[in-house]
């Protein structure tokens, strides 16, 4: 088994396939190391949701970052067709963030404004304007920023859609591999070392979600990343009853996926590696869902699931260069946004690794050394 590559990536989500995509298309020899299967964890539990509005609701280098990587999705669609065949199933057909109450619409109103910036395809609806556009909300929501250029995809299609063109550029998948920890010889990386033997490369990249402060610590950073479970689950009508994502808050919201499932996601539990599903997390949620859209009572239920959120001590994720150890980046933490986030960060990482960065700037909040107590 050839075991010598350019470039071993730690984690096959959508984060690592991203990079992986990228640095092959660069003409790297990559290897993608996965403890289990491809897209096993966060990045098949996602609601796919592009919300860069939505979820950042202030500017900043990560809303920034945001809006570069949902600009990415169009083109990327069609690349990753021809490259793949697998259709992300990317929708445009905008969001809803609604506002249940006066103080609500209040902030939400003061948001438009701000969004406009950005798009000023966005604006406020009021309760009936919005129930001309989805009827099926509940008339007790009092109104709503209106998104209308905001998307979504599948998400697990779109993390497999990366790997497989990784592949198509000539990377290696090795799936069941766990990597335990690092060759490291006079300052630089050599290699790793895995459940099924020795890895050699020149660079590392950790982008194992919220496993990732363990490879970290190996390397002698103590750096904040840590689980937030997230529990879902979907519904499925004969015709559609809403055609636009219903945003409500950061634990409801309702996606409309093209397959006619809605996805409703999605509780947050701190500090939770166990993906069990509870009917207290699920109760909550559906009852949620039935305030804001009363006829999903009448809907078919389709299935439960929960993923892991990396989520950071700040709140912004880890990317770039180990301070000290030669060859090693990190591209972790993504939390809420992992899969808005997988096309620039894989982007970025790609071109820092390769040299070929030509403005840093936008990862300056991200590098490993913003908190420089974490450095030994
Ligand atoms: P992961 O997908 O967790 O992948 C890390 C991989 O590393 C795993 O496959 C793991 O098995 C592997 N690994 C770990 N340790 C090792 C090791 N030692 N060796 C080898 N492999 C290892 N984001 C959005 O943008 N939009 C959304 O709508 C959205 N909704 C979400 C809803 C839920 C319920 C959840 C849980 C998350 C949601 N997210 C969303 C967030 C998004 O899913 C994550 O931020 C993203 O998937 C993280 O991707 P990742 O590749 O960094 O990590
Ligand atoms: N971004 C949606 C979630 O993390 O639940």
């Amino acid at each position: 088994m050839e075991n010598s590559f350019d470039v071993a990536i730690i984690g096959g989500g959508i984060n690592g396939s991203s990079i992986a995509h990228q640095l092959s298309k660069m003409g790297r020899k990559v290897i993608i190391l996965e403890k289990e299967r491809l897209a096993c964890q966060a990045s098949s539990a996602a609601a796919g949701m592009l919300a860069a509005q939505a979820e950042i609701e202030h500017d900043g280098p990560l809303f920034q970052l945001a809006l570069k990587s949902q600009a990415m999705f169009s083109d990327l669609s069609s690349e990753l067709y021809e490259y793949t065949g697998i259709d992300i199933e990317f929708l445009n057909t905008g969001m809803f963030k609604i506002a249940e109450t006066e103080e609500i619409a209040l902030e939400l109103k003061k948001q438009v404004s701000f969004q406009q910036n950005w798009d000023p395809s966005i604006q406020w609806l009021d309760s009936r304007e919005l129930r001309e556009m989805e009827p099926s909300l509940s008339p007790h929501i009092s109104g709503g920023m209106y998104l209308p250029n905001d998307g979504h995809v599948q998400p697990s299609k779109l993390s497999h859609a990366f790997a497989m063109a990784a592949i198509h550029f000539g990377a290696v998948v090795h799936e069941n591999t766990e990597v335990l920890s690092f060759i490291y010889e006079n300052g630089h990386v050599k290699g790793v070392k895995t459940t099924k033997g020795i890895i050699h490369c020149e660079q590392v990249v950790i982008a194992t979600g919220a496993w990732a402060a363990k490879l970290m610590h190996e390397t002698g950073l103590d750096i904040s990343i840590y689980p937030v479970k997230g529990e879902c689950f979907s519904v499925m009508t004969e015709e559609p009853i809403i055609n636009t994502t219903i945003f409500s808050d950061k634990r409801c919201y309702l996606v409309p996926k093209r397959n006619g499932e809605i996805y409703i996601g999605a509780t947050m539990v701190e500090n939770s590696f166990d993906k069990k599903i509870t009917a207290g997390g699920i109760a909550t949620l559906v009852e949620r869902a039935f305030q804001l859209v009363p006829e999903l009572k009448d809907a078919a239920w389709c299935r439960v699931w929960s993923g892991i959120r990396p989520q950071t001590g700040d709140g912004n994720p880890y990317i770039g260069e180990h301070p000290v150890w030669k060859g090693v980046f990190i591209a972790a933490g993504h939390f809420r946004n992992g899969i808005l986030l997988s096309p620039i960060t894989g982007k970025l990482v790609a071109e820092l690794m390769n040299d070929s960065l030509r403005d840093d700037t936008l990862l300056t909040h991200f590098r490993l050394d913003r908190h420089k107590e974490a450095v030994s």
